[in-house]
């Protein structure tokens, strides 16, 4: 299969490549789009054959359930049984953005692969204007997980979804690198208070002031039986080839890791913040300024992705603080690592 790569800027006549894609999608095939999180490869999320299409080009298994993504905030109402008054808060609060809900699904109402036969469905509306305008010409529905191979971190630009999916998606529309970089929030509304299953850019602290109290888990404990909720959360993620392990942001532990792995006659990449620049690591991938962390989230994929390009023996990532959107990245990175911290 041959992967068309659409470019969705200012010069083009975008309704010519956005009647391709909704042609594409009515067909039955798969579409790859940006939104402010990550990329997602989209079908349209009544259509089995199709969503059955996202599940083969990812190598997904098939009990990881999809998001669902809408145009419009008030086209959830026809696909759940109801909108308790916290969620309706969030909505308001926060869609269009980073933030996928957990509701009660309306039986029969999407394929039954893209809830992967749970009664319940995760429903966000992207902060996205290619995104949107997709979405609001198709009027459907459009089921939609990171366009990348399973296991490999999300993909932040087209180029990313080209290296994973290239021959075997149809079509990628490229509307250039995504802002946020990590994907969205997802908060288990069907029980009260909601319970934040993965974090996102939409923080557990931006929730309370909206809705009081909200549960977030401590990740580090998730286990399979502990959160039969979150079916993502058991498999491998966000993973470069290389093992990736977890150090503390300090000068000296960091120092002592990198001669040690030398010692090994190893070769190691680090991801940190700036002030690690003079580090003896044998590559360098800058995650900015430890207190902004919204530049770590938006380019964290491309450099765990960026360590694949190199031939490092070791990873090593220092953590962030876990407040705000330190959370997610903190989560992403455990999962990276698959928990694996450094000691010397
Ligand atoms: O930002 C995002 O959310 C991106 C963009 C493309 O929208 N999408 C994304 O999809 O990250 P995916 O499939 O990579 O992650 C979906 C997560 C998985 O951890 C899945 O288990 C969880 O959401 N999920 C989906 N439906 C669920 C449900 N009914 N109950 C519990 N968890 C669900
Ligand atoms: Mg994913």
């Amino acid at each position: 299969m041959k992967t068309k790569k659409l470019i969705v800027d200012n010069n083009v006549n975008k309704n010519v490549v956005y009647s391709q894609a909704v042609e594409k999608l009515n067909a039955g095939e798969v579409v790859a789009f940006p939104t402010e999180t990550v990329y997602g490869l989209g079908a349209i999320a009544t259509d089995e054959k199709a969503v059955a299409k996202i599940f083969e080009a990812k190598g997904r298994p098939s009990d990881n359930p999809l998001i669902v993504h809408v145009g419009a905030a008030n086209d959830i109402e026809k696909y759940v049984t109801s909108v308790p008054d916290k969620a309706q808060a969030c909505i308001k609060a926060f869609w269009p953005g980073p933030l996928t809900l957990i509701l009660n699904a309306k039986p029969n109402t999407f394929a039954s692969n893209v809830t992967a036969g749970l009664s319940t469905v995760g429903l966000r509306m992207p902060d996205h204007p290619v995104a949107l305008e997709l979405l609001k010409m198709l009027n459907k529905p459009v089921a939609a997980p990171s366009a990348n191979r399973s296991g490999k971190p999300s993909p932040t630009t087209a180029l990313h979804v080209e290296k994973d999916l290239e021959g075997r998606i149809p079509m990628i529309l490229d509307g250039g690198a995504t802002g946020i970089g990590l994907e969205s929030t997802v908060v288990d509304f069907t029980i009260d208070p909601p319970v934040i299953l993965r974090p996102g850019g939409v923080t557990a602290q931006m929730m309370r002031e909206v809705i009081g109290e909200v549960i977030e888990p401590d990740t580090t404990k998730m286990d399979e039986a502990s959160v039969p909720r979150a079916p993502g959360m058991k498999y491998a993620h966000y993973a470069p080839d290389a093992p990736v392990y977890l150090i503390n942001p300090d000068v000296d532990e960091v120092k002592n890791a990198i001669e040690s792995i030398h010692m090994k006659q190893q070769k190691v990449a680090l991801l940190a913040p700036d002030n690690f620049q003079q580090s003896e690591a044998d590559w360098f991938f800058s995650l900015g300024d430890s207190k902004k962390l919204e530049a770590s989230a938006h380019y964290l994929y491309a450099h765990l992705r960026a360590c694949d390009e190199t031939t490092a023996d070791v990873i090593l990532v220092t953590v962030p603080e876990r407040t705000g959107v330190g959370a997610a990245i903190f989560n992403r990175l455990e999962k990276a690592a698959d928990g694996n911290w450094w000691y010397s």
